[in-house]
């Protein structure tokens, strides 16, 4: 099937986003991967979680710069979306590819340094993918183009997209300076002959967030190489009508 179902931060409909319940809920609502958000603890640990900041997603407070592992390992990230998910913790990046190493799943880090742009954040992340020989499963994703630059050196032969939500005449050319082979692009920015110029410059195109049918067909119809949804299933059952 053409367009790859993404099960963005996990299966965050249905379980709290980034987590492992929404990570295995992806899996066995037949995602064709998962995407998640990376940042670095104040002792260097690359961890799964979308903003800077705990407040939102777990019962602590604080910058995720100012806190170690350990200290992150103590919060609820589960009880904010449902008291079904109380006690669940957050993780590592090492600990999720523990648990999709053997997995048929495709995987997008999203290095959340647009805001916070971590020292040594893709030095780190390429640390854990070594280890892990996950190279030809991973697309490495950023909204900062400085970041895209060092992944390059870091990651010469693994996929590299640039996320945007900005109208952009020159995007294209944009994703071409910054040789990337993909572009993640937000629903407002999806049009026709934006996808098909990308795929005449081999330059794959996935589009954020997806969670209406209408939205999910348009990706399909044009022709998107996937999409990020927070509710797979929905996706999954969308696409085997259409297909
Ligand atoms: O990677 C696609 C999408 O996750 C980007 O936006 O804010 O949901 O991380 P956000
Ligand atoms: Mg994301």
């Amino acid at each position: 099937m053409f367009t790859k179902v993404f099960a963005h931060r996990g299966a965050s409909g249905y379980a709290p986003e980034n987590t492992l319940p929404s990570f295995k809920r992806a899996y066995e609502m037949e995602a064709d991967g998962i995407e998640t958000d990376v940042h670095l603890t104040k002792d260097h640990v690359p961890v799964l979680i979308h903003d800077e900041h705990v407040r939102r997603t777990t019962n602590g407070k604080g910058w995720i710069k100012d806190l170690t592992m350990n200290e992150l390992k103590t919060l609820d990230a589960g009880s904010w979306f449902s008291p079904e998910f109380a006690g669940t913790t957050m993780l590592t990046l090492e600990e999720f590819f523990t648990w999709i190493q053997h997995k048929p799943l495709r995987i997008n880090l999203e290095l959340k340094n647009n805001k916070i742009d971590y020292p040594h954040l893709e030095a780190k992340v390429y640390e854990v993918i070594e280890q892990f020989q996950l190279q030809d499963r991973i697309i490495l994703s950023t909204f900062n183009p400085h970041s895209l630059q060092r992944l390059q050196k870091w990651f010469p032969h693994v996929e590299r997209a640039l996320l945007t939500s900005k109208r952009n005449k020159y995007l294209i050319q944009y994703a071409k300076e910054l040789n990337v082979q993909a572009l993640h692009i937000k629903y407002n920015l999806l049009a026709p002959q934006l996808v098909e110029k990308s795929h005449r410059e081999n330059i794959a195109v996935r589009v954020f967030t997806v969670n209406r049918t209408n939205q999910m067909l348009h990706c399909l119809k044009q022709k998107c190489d996937g999409f990020f949804t927070d509710f797979p299933a929905h996706a999954v059952k969308v696409r085997k009508i259409y297909q």
